[in-house]
């Protein structure tokens, strides 16, 4: 167990509410509406550092002038965030903080219903999931997002300049052919090892013999920084006419692929929330691997059409973490 409480006031439709985590599984059992995913929103804001799915006006209870949120770990120390409608701060140990200090993120296994929809949606929320992912565990995967997504607005930027030369985008190619690359062997490196276990989980989830892969795609042809340079160089009468960057890991893909078909299209619901579910069980053990903590898993409505077989076999795979659960089913 990690967290042993969480505490909310004016928090969504909470007036006041608490939770006590007696064992490493709990469950929060309601109807539909009555706060069970705004819980798990605090838990989220108060390891992860803000909300999976809002802006903090928008979590305020209407009319009241304060929310406040508070988990208390295992080991004592508790975690608060307060916001007044202008000003948000964290308190950990009586120090005030506008952001939750590194040192009091704690890894997150988060299942949302929406997740269900990854195989089929955009490929940018593809690559905006698994960024999140690899962020998670990899600080230099996070810096080099960040860093290559500043310089990429930037580049775009300087192509909306019909008159510019093409000197003027020599740093920013720089830049991005750096981070660019970086990014690049990291997500190649991380889906190989997603790869490695996929198909045996998928397969003990769904008790057959399918095979699940994850292809990513990508224009990037190596690890050479210099190669990533020219592409862009070489790029640039393309790139000034269509306004935007057209080359570079913004434009990478990861497609599902289920019996080597693309899974998009071809699987049933129940295959799709398994691919899913197999998905997080090995991004718990990825974070492990790289991390050795344990990640918190926050599962928000995972139980609905999965038969009782299946949601056993949930809770058994993630034995190992502290699991919170959403349900509207009383199980
Ligand atoms: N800022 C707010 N102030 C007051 N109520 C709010 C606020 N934001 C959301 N709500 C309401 O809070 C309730 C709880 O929302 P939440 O998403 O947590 O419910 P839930 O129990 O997860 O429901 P479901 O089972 O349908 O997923 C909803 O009725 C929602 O309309
Ligand atoms: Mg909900």
């Amino acid at each position: 167990m990690i967290i042993k409480s969480v505490k909310l006031t004016n928090f969504r439709n909470h007036t006041s509410y608490s939770l006590n985590c007696k064992n490493q599984t709990t469950i929060i059992f309601g109807e539909n509406g009555c706060g069970k995913t705004s819980v798990l929103e605090a838990i989220y804001i108060l390891t992860r550092g803000k909300s999976f799915r809002a802006t903090d006006s928008e979590i305020l209870k209407r009319g009241k002038e304060y929310y406040r949120a508070e988990i208390e770990f295992e080991n004592g120390i508790k975690t608060t965030v307060t916001y007044d409608g202008k000003n948000k701060n964290y308190i950990v140990q009586d120090k005030k903080t506008k952001r939750l200090p590194k040192k009091q993120k704690y890894p997150v296994i988060l299942f949302l219903p929406s997740d269900l929809n990854l195989i089929s949606h955009s490929p940018g929320s593809r690559r905006k999931y698994f960024d999140q992912i690899f962020s998670q565990f990899n600080e230099k995967y996070n810096e080099a997002l960040l860093k290559y997504e500043k310089a990429l607005k930037q580049r775009n930027e300087l192509l909306k300049n019909k008159d510019l030369t093409s000197s003027q985008l020599f740093s920013w190619n720089i830049l991005l052919a750096k981070y660019g690359t970086i990014l690049f062997g990291y997500r190649k490196e991380y889906i190989e090892e997603i790869n490695k276990y996929f198909t045996e989980i998928y397969q003990s989830i769904m008790n057959n013999k399918d095979r699940i892969d994850i292809e990513y795609t990508t224009e990037i042809l190596n690890n050479s920084e210099n190669d990533y340079y020219s592409k862009l160089e070489n790029n640039y009468q393309k790139d000034l006419i269509l306004g935007h960057t057209s080359f570079g890991v913004h434009r990478d893909d990861y497609l599902f692929k289920l019996n080597q078909e693309l899974a998009n299209g071809s699987a049933s619901r129940g295959e799709t929330r398994s691919i899913i579910l197999a998905l997080k069980f090995i991004e718990a053990n990825l974070v492990y691997q790289k991390t050795h903590i344990k990640p918190l898993v926050l599962l928000d409505d995972v139980f609905s059409e999965l038969d009782e077989q299946r949601r056993k076999h949930l809770v058994n795979n993630f034995k190992e973490n502290q699991i919170i659960i959403t349900s509207v089913e009383n199980i």
